[in-house]
């Protein structure tokens, strides 16, 4: 189409003049595709984990976040860190201590699947912020350099000074340590069982995920397969939007 438009524009011209129209047309097209990307990354950036709870950051929108004047203006800190990450298996390079909680397990489904005695690693990532008794504050490394403390110090945070726990208040987002009363998690995958759907099965508009299997961890459902702690476009960091429980459909051929 723009090539079409050029040619018709610029048939009478010599070609000297041809060529300094058609590299005039290009730069301006050029610009334009520069802008479009600009507005492409603003509009990313914004549905990024900066404008969710999950920034817990000073400047973060949620009321649980670090104080002003630290040197907390970080975001991904809270969870990971380039060096001195907790090698444990909790998740990619993170930044916290495992949880040392006690947990209940959902117990044997109606399929006859018992999930694991104790909940796995990304499972545990999350209920070192959400079971109510691990700190939310606690870190490893530190921003910046040095400040490094195995097993991890608690930054202060709101109006908890440094030092103390800063642990989920009473509501929604305290899961607590009793994962009875919750879908099964660190539970393995069977097609088949409770209508699943084959792992190959593809999934459209799902946040990082074209397959079921990509919302598996070690063909396990974990807190991750139905959450991304990365972004809140459908809304409760959820990887689809539950309207018409397309969530539950993903995997449940009901
Ligand atoms: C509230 C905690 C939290 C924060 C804050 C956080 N992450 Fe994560 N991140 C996780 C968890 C949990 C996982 C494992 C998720 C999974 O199993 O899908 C993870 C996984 C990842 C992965 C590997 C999975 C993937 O997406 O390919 C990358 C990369 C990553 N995070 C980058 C970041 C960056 C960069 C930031 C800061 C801008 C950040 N994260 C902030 C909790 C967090
Ligand atoms: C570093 C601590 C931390 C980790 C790790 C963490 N969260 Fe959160 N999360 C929070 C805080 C703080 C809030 C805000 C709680 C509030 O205001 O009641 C929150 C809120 C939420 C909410 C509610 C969001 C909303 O908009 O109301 C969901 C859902 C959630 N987290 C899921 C998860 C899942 C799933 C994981 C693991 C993949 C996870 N979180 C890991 C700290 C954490
Ligand atoms: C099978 C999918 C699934 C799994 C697994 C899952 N969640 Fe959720 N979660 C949801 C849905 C859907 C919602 C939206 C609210 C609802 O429908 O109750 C939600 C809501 C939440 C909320 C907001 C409170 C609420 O109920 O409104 C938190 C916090 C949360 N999840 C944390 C977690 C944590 C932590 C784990 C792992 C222990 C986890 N979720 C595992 C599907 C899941
Ligand atoms: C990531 C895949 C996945 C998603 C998404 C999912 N489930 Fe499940 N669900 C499972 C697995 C795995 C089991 C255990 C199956 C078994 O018994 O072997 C299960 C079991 C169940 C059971 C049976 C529990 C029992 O005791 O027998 C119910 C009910 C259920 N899910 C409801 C839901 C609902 C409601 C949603 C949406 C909020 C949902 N699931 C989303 C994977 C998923």
């Amino acid at each position: 189409m723009m090539a079409n438009m050029m040619e018709k524009g610029i048939t009478l011209k010599s070609n000297k003049t041809k060529k300094t129209e058609v590299s005039k047309m290009k730069g301006k097209v050029l610009v334009l595709i520069v802008a479009a990307i600009a507005l492409l990354g603003a509009g990313v950036a914004l549905a990024g984990i900066s404008v969710t709870k999950h920034n817990l950051s000073s400047g973060g929108p949620g009321t649980i976040k670090a104080s002003a004047g630290q040197q907390n203006d970080e975001i991904c800190v809270y969870c990971h860190t380039p060096h001195f990450a907790n090698t444990a298996g909790v998740a990619p390079l993170w930044n916290k201590a495992t949880p040392s909680a006690t947990y209940t397990m959902y117990g044997t489904t109606l399929a006859g699947t018992a999930p694991d005695a104790a909940p796995n690693g990304v499972t545990k990532a999350c209920l070192s912020c959400h079971d109510g008794v691990s700190a939310i504050n606690s870190i490893v490394n530190s921003a910046g350099a040095g400040g490094v403390v195995t097993g991890g110090t608690n930054v202060a945070f709101g109006t908890t000074t440094a030092g103390t726990a800063k642990t989920m208040p009473a509501g929604a987002t305290n899961i607590g340590t009793n994962l009875a009363d919750d879908h099964p998690v660190s539970i393995t995958y069977t097609a088949g069982k409770a209508s699943l759907v084959a792992t190959t099965t593809a999934l459209t508009g799902w946040e990082g995920a074209t397959t079921v299997a990509n919302l598996l961890r070690s063909s396990k459902v974990e807190c991750s397969s139905c959450h991304d702690p990365h972004t809140s476009t459908n809304g409760l960091f959820l990887r689809k939007a539950n309207t018409g429980s397309a969530l539950c459909l993903g995997c449940h051929g009901k």
